[in-house]
């Protein structure tokens, strides 16, 4: 390696230590119309050179979003894993493709391995599966081996989707409506069954749509329940579904993106109870476990669907080969070249074991039981939903109050601080805070100085608030 080279390298991981010891702030907040001003966006004609790469890098982190940091509690995900970003630096200096054991021989074995792990702790004692690109396209997958198995020609003839209906919970993710478009079911035929007051899926409205939904003379043919919705952390009752899916002769694939984790905690397991009798489940790593984004399952029990779905025949005769075609992971999966997804996880999964997944999750839970305590225990804070995962559905209160406007408000002041970074949602019509735990190195430390920030700036918008005449 040249000296330029290792220069380079020693430079940049001196800003990677930077970045890691540096401020506690979730971000130091810069409006768009400043930042697109400030920002060195020139695309040039002659190079910059090395050096310039180094101050492109500065100035990018100076204005990114500090993921790694306890405040940051927004998404659904959050913190740092040394292992697995060590995986995923390795996995970029190897640049390798997953579609062949050719390729990537180890990495398909450890994809392999891990597919297999998690098959088991779902029970899905034959599937198999793949590494996606997020539990957005799990879901799309899901629906699509679930349209495969109502109509089997459609892949070669092509489909008249105008009649296939699916169903799923009116809290579910907005993926399932991305990938009824992608798949041309359509909108209007992703039929939204009504929740009970805990946001799951009320299982007697289930029933009801799909007998609407024949006697319209349309064909249903996919469930789809949610193990962690995303604003409330609810779980649909799997076991009941899967009931009513085997009556109905329906696929029931599972959105597990967010709540799969519970899978690995003797404590928690049973909010997924039934889980072994679904068809198909979509888990992301790259959520609670907290490996870099993109690190997600898709998992299927009959894997021979997944396989068919996939299939392009004999067409790419420059990459698949005869004697692979069982390894050969670009025949389980919809993409052609893809990323290695798989290091990162394995190399923090044998770091952490199953019981180290098991403690990080329950500790989660705890840390979210003890925010809820305080939102309860706080006269100016409110509960907004009931809860069982780490989402915690608060809101800032009072007399007399426009909730939602103080609400937003708030939030946008708690965000231009930096200090912390949490989400605004809507349950029903009322805005809600709600931050979630998913972040290892939020402490009950970080909680009370997030509801001290909280109940600060409410109290002090209501004392600005003009009086009404
Ligand atoms: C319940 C649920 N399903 C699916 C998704 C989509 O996952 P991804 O962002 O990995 O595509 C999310 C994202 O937050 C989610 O909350």
């Amino acid at each position: 390696m040249d000296s330029g080279t290792s220069d380079f390298l020693d430079e940049v991981l001196r800003r990677i230590r930077s970045h890691l010891d540096g401020s506690e702030k979730v971000v130091d907040y810069t409006p768009q119309s400043s930042l697109s001003k400030i920002a060195d966006l020139n695309i040039p004609l002659e190079g910059m050179g090395l050096e310039n790469a180094l101050e492109d890098i500065d100035h990018f982190l100076k204005h990114s979003v500090r993921t790694n940091v306890p405040g940051f509690m927004n998404p659904l995900w959050g913190g740092f894993n040394l292992s697995a970003f060590a995986g995923e630096v390795i996995a970029t200096l190897t640049n390798n493709s997953m579609y062949t054991y050719e390729l990537s021989p180890l990495a398909t074995l450890m994809e392999q391995a891990l597919i297999q792990r998690m098959c088991d702790i779902v029970g899905f004692t034959d599937g198999n599966g793949t590494l996606t690109t997020g539990g957005s396209n799990g879901n799309m997958i899901g629906m699509m081996c679930a349209r495969h198995q109502v109509d089997p020609l459609g892949q070669q003839r092509g489909f008249d989707g105008k009649q296939l209906v699916c169903f799923v919970s009116e809290e579910s993710h907005y993926s399932v409506l991305m990938a009824a478009n992608v798949l041309g079911i359509g909108f209007d035929n992703v039929i939204k069954v009504a929740c009970d007051f805990d946001g799951r899926m009320r299982c007697d409205k289930l029933v009801e749509e799909i007998e609407r939904s024949r006697m319209n003379n349309q064909i249903p043919f996919c469930v789809i329940a949610t193990s962690g919705t995303t604003v409330r952390g609810a779980f649909d009752p799997i076991k009941d579904i899967a009931h009513i899916c085997a009556d109905q002769e329906l696929w029931l694939h599972v959105d597990a993106a967010w709540g799969g984790s519970c899978l690995f905690s003797a404590k928690y397991r049973q909010l997924m109870d039934g889980i072994e009798l679904a068809d198909s489940v979509c888990w992301d790593a790259h959520k609670m476990m907290g490996i870099p984004l993109i690190c997600s399952a898709f998992l299927i029990k009959r894997p021979e669907i997944l396989r068919k779905i996939c299939s392009h025949g004999n067409v790419a005769h420059y990459l698949f080969l005869g004697d692979a075609e069982e390894v050969d992971l670009g025949r389980i999966s919809l993409q052609c070249g893809r990323r290695n997804d798989a290091l990162k996880l394995f190399l923090a999964w044998r770091e952490k074991g199953d019981a180290g997944w098991a403690r990080l999750i329950e500790k989660y839970v705890e840390l979210a039981d003890y925010l809820q305590l305080l939102a309860e225990e706080n006269e100016n804070l409110e509960m907004m939903s009931s809860r069982v995962w780490t989402n915690v559905c608060i809101r800032y209160t009072g007399q007399d109050l426009d909730h939602n406007s103080v609400n937003e408000q708030l939030r946008q002041r708690l965000v231009k601080s930096g200090n912390f970074m949490i989400s605004q949602s809507k349950i029903g019509d009322d805005i809600i805070l709600r931050p979630v735990i998913a972040n290892p190195s939020v402490s009950t430390e970080t909680l009370d100085n997030l509801v001290n920030e909280i109940v600060s700036i409410g109290n002090d918008i209501i004392r600005n608030i003009p009086f009404s005449s």
